[in-house]
């Protein structure tokens, strides 16, 4: 019996030196390591080994069973390191992983321009509630009760309170409670987010964004709201952009203007967005009409002040050159990846 786990350890380590492949470790474990392999024959005949025998013999049986495993398992180890180096798995030239970064939406981003260039020439920020009372969001900007802009076409009303709140449809609500709150002069921005109830098309969405602007203080004149339209103007786009005012009405400015821009989007040639004009409407804009003092007890003949609202998509259609509003909503990560 000792000479035949002699035998075996020799013919076992000859063939450990000639294993070269996977194939070949898998045939060496078969032939001597599994369970019905050579060492566990021997193990069987154990059995009928002369019991005073059976410690050395089972000594030396489990002896070559460590040595056979031990071997096997480096010479396993040194051919699956050899493959790996031989295929070159480990190829430096290949680029890293590129790590994928979080971006700002465009609109966060034009929001955020225009709040620099206003805060840049001595204007706060303040904001409202976009669930807002019928008193701030019409009332008390001089709608009269049975203006348009209060119809069930353009205003979401909120059931809750019948007729009393509505998601509001503008944010001149925000210059009412700044002025509330704020003795004049005052000097704000006042973004956010606006709804209303519109058929969805490239040009218009049933939410977008405004920012409000107000000043109020002795003496400011219809020439300063000029000046600082033409000053954003110039900062948003450059000096080339062109911009018209037009008359226009809104019941909380006498008088009042609507502020075009010439259209980037297609050079003036007219196009789906400019409704095939050339300008691209912006901002309302005017002086605060005298009624609206009254309901937040300023005394007209003692201050004026102007006012302006924006679209923040306008915007940024016209800054990003892009032509449909409702991409804006998707969040379509081909979209927002080119910003
Ligand atoms: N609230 C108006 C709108 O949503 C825009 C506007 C016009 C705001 C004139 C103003 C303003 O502050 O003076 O269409």
């Amino acid at each position: 019996m000792l000479d035949e786990i002699q035998k075996l350890k020799e013919e076992a380590t000859a063939s450990l030196t000639g294993l070269r492949t996977q194939e070949d470790t898998e045939n060496f474990r078969l032939q001597f390591l599994s369970r019905k392999g050579s060492v566990a024959q021997l193990f069987e005949k154990l059995r009928d080994v002369p019991k005073e025998d059976k410690p050395a013999i089972g000594k030396s049986l489990n002896e070559l069973r460590t040595f056979l495993e031990s071997e096997f398992e480096s010479a396993q180890k040194k051919i699956a390191g050899e493959k790996r180096a031989d295929t070159g798995s480990i190829d430096l030239s290949i680029p890293g992983r590129k790590r994928y970064i979080g971006r700002r939406h465009p609109l966060t981003k034009t929001a955020e321009e225009i709040k620099r260039i206003f805060t840049c020439i001595g204007f706060g920020i303040a904001d409202g509630p976009e669930i807002e009372d019928d008193y701030h969001n019409f009332e008390a900007l001089n709608f009269p009760p049975d203006h348009p802009a209060r119809d069930m076409q353009d205003t979401f009303f909120v059931k809750a309170d019948a007729g009393k709140y509505v998601l509001r449809t503008h944010t001149s609500g925000v210059q009412i409670r700044v002025m509330e709150n704020n003795k004049p002069p005052v000097r704000v921005i006042m973004p956010g987010r606006v709804y209303r109830n519109e058929a969805i098309s490239a040009r218009s969405y049933c939410l977008f964004h405004q920012v409000e602007g107000l000043y109020v203080d002795k003496n400011v004149s219809l020439a300063e709201l000029k000046g600082t339209v033409a000053y954003f103007a110039k900062e948003f786009f450059n000096a080339e952009a062109k911009l018209r005012f037009r008359p226009s009405f809104f019941p909380f400015t006498e008088p009042s203007a609507e502020v075009d821009v010439n259209c980037f989007l297609c050079g003036g040639k007219g196009c789906r967005i400019c409704k095939y004009s050339g300008w691209l409407e912006i901002m309302g804009c005017g002086m605060v009409d005298p009624n609206v003092f009254k309901y937040v007890r300023y005394d007209p003949n003692e201050v004026s002040g102007y006012a302006f609202g924006m679209g923040i998509e306008r915007l940024a259609l016209l800054r990003y050159g892009i032509d449909d509003i409702r991409l804006f909503f998707e969040n379509d990560l081909r979209f927002l990846n080119q910003f």
